[in-house]
C-alpha cells in the first residue's frame, strides 16, 4: 500500500501479554517473533462520524503452544458499529463473540467476504503454514475496545488439534 495517511503497526510475542489462553508458554518463546502487521489508510481523524478506514493485516504462521496466532481482537468503541474482513492470501478463521459471549467462527480464505456485526468481538486465527492477509474496511467513529477481552478474552478458542482446527471452549 502507498500513499497519503497510511499508517504501519506491528505485534510481536512481547506484546500480547494475556491474549493466548497459554500465557507461560506465550512468556517462554522468543519475544522478538512477530505475530502481525497492520497497514492502514486512515483519511480522516479518529473519532470523525461518517468516514472509512481501509486496513490489510498480515498474520505469520505459528503457535503459541496449541492455539494458533491471532489478532488481539476486540468490541468497537462505539459499540454498535459493523465492519467488513474479506480473505486476500492463506487460510484461517474470523472468530467472533457477541455480548452474551456467544461465539462462531467463519472460514477466511481468498476471497471471503465476513460481515462483523454490531456489538460483536472479532479476531482472526492463521490455520495455515503461510502467511494470512485480510483485508478490512471500518467506520472511522468506530474506535476499538480492547479492555474487554484484555480482562475476559473470548469464551472459545480456536486450538490445532490433531494438525486441524478446533473450536474449544475455555
Ligand atoms: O479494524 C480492524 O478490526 C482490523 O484492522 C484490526 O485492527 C487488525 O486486524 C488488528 O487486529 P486488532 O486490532 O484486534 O489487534
Ligand atoms: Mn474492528
Amino acid at each position: 500500500m502507498s500513499g497519503n495517511h497510511l499508517v504501519h503497526s506491528e505485534k510481536r510475542i512481547a506484546q500480547l501479554k494475556n491474549i493466548f489462553a497459554d500465557e507461560a508458554a506465550r512468556s517462554a518463546m522468543d519475544q522478538n517473533t512477530l505475530v502481525y502487521s497492520v497497514q492502514a489508510i486512515l483519511p480522516v481523524e479518529q473519532g470523525t462520524e461518517a468516514g472509512l478506514f481501509f486496513g490489510t493485516t498480515s498474520i505469520e504462521p505459528g503457535t503459541v503452544n496449541e492455539e494458533y496466532f491471532i489478532t488481539q481482537g476486540h468490541f468497537h468503541k462505539v459499540s454498535n458499529r459493523a465492519e467488513y474482513y474479506w480473505g486476500i492470501k492463506g487460510e484461517g478463521a474470523l472468530i467472533l463473540m457477541d455480548r452474551d459471549r456467544n461465539c462462531r467462527a467463519e472460514s477466511m480464505r481468498p476471497g471471503s467476504l465476513h460481515y462483523i456485526p454490531a456489538h460483536t468481538a472479532h479476531r482472526i486465527a492463521n490455520t495455515e503454514n503461510t502467511q494470512l492477509v485480510f483485508s478490512a474496511c471500518w467506520p472511522s467513529d468506530a474506535g476499538y475496545d480492547y479492555d474487554e477481552i484484555l480482562n475476559h478474552g473470548f469464551s472459545y478458542r480456536l486450538l490445532k488439534r490433531n494438525g486441524k482446527p478446533e473450536l474449544v471452549k475455555i
